[in-house]
């Protein structure tokens, strides 16, 4: 029998990890700088309030406290009122100015009794850890601290939260962490990926292992949206199911209908092909103008001229886009495809 997760509430993160996260156990979380970490272990937190009524500790081991509360602002996530609610708890380890530094000089025992009392106060069951990087900068001895860490999992364990340990990698493909600390860290590995790829950066995340459990394997693409944070788009759920449909609809030329048995199918994509001047574009002024002549609406997305080109050439043709617009049958959008896919596909959503 595979083990019990946790379901996290992180858009597709359960269906590709098939129930969420190992249930009373650490995972570790590694990435290079800027992959989202931090923001996946906030989110996890987030989540948990919001959907679970699951009460969360964020350790900062590195930014500021007030930083990470004006990073997150944008999403809509209401810390400062979790944090007077007893749902959401900082435990702030990061080094300050003053040298109060949360662990000791040889050990974690200062910083355990600050997170245990964290944990026990609300009640968490999500805890997570951002980054432990920083922990390890601080000691000169590895073996000690690796030691160290390992004693705080398995507190983490007994105290019966899932949590989150993230760390740093400096290459995209490579060695899990620099600091080697899959070494104690080993049943549950995710990586986080943002590799600069044909000029574009390609954000994806893979669960390396689970130990004991089923998951999917391989990268999956994931996107950070500003209000709904990361956003993961998995291969997987693609299944070609859809339904087919045997209604026709026009293509606004009654000849080309006539070809074609009576219009296009609904739901079908139809590919038009052909050199400069061949008529593509006035297909396409044509196909509109036979919608509006039955009520529907349609979605224009133009990726290589401008709306006043388009609206200039469609007047040529007898169209007029611009009234199309006012009277709602048509929404003209024109962008360059290289470096807006996300944009679009989520207007394109929007819309459907
Ligand atoms: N509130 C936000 N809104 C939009 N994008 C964000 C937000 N927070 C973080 N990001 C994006 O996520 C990226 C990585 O964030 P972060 O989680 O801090 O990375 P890491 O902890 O791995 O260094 C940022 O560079 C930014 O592009
Ligand atoms: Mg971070």
């Amino acid at each position: 029998m595979s083990i019990k997760k946790l379901l996290t509430g992180i858009t597709a993160f359960d269906h590709i990890s098939a129930g969420g996260l190992p249930y009373g156990r650490t995972t570790l979380i590694s990435g290079s700088s800027g992959c989202g970490k931090t923001l996946f272990g906030a989110q996890f937190l987030a989540m948990g309030i919001q959907l679970f009524d699951q009460a969360g500790v964020f350790v900062t081991f590195e930014e500021q406290v007030d930083d990470i509360r004006v990073n997150l602002r944008t999403l809509n996530w209401d810390i400062d009122g979790w944090e007077r609610d007893g749902k959401w708890v900082f435990v702030d380890a990061s080094q300050k100015d003053d040298d109060t530094m949360l662990v000791g000089d040889y050990d974690l025992s200062g910083f355990q009794v600050r997170l245990e009392y964290a944990i026990t106060k609300c009640n968490a069951k999500r805890v997570v850890l951002d980054s432990i990087g920083s922990v390890f900068t601080e000691f000169q001895e590895m073996n000690t601290i690796r030691h160290e860490l390992f004693k705080v999992t398995m507190e983490l364990g007994r105290l019966g939260t899932t949590s989150i340990i993230t760390t740093e990698r400096t290459e995209e493909y490579g060695k899990v962490s620099r600091l080697g600390v899959e070494e104690f860290l080993t049943d549950n590995v995710i990586i986080l990926r943002n590799v600069l790829s044909d000029e574009k950066r390609r954000r994806t995340i893979e669960i390396l292992k689970f130990r004991g459990s089923t998951h999917e394997k391989g990268e999956n693409l994931f996107t950070i949206h500003p209000e709904q944070a990361i956003v993961i788009i998995p291969l997987s759920a693609m299944d070609l199911k859809y339904r087919s449909s045997s209604v026709r609809v026009t293509s606004g030329i009654a000849k080309l209908d006539d070809m074609c048995g009576g219009g296009f199918y609904r739901d079908s994509i139809i590919l038009v092909s052909g050199s400069i001047g061949a008529g593509k574009t006035l297909l396409v002024a044509d196909f509109i103008n036979g919608i509006k002549a039955k009520q529907e609406r349609c979605l224009l997305l133009a990726f290589e001229e401008s709306r006043e080109q388009l609206f200039r050439n469609a007047s040529g043709w007898g169209h007029d886009f611009a009234k199309l617009e006012d009277d709602g049958f048509l929404k003209v959008v024109c962008i360059y495809p290289k470096y807006l896919r996300w944009k679009t596909t989520c207007l394109i959503y929007k819309r459907l």
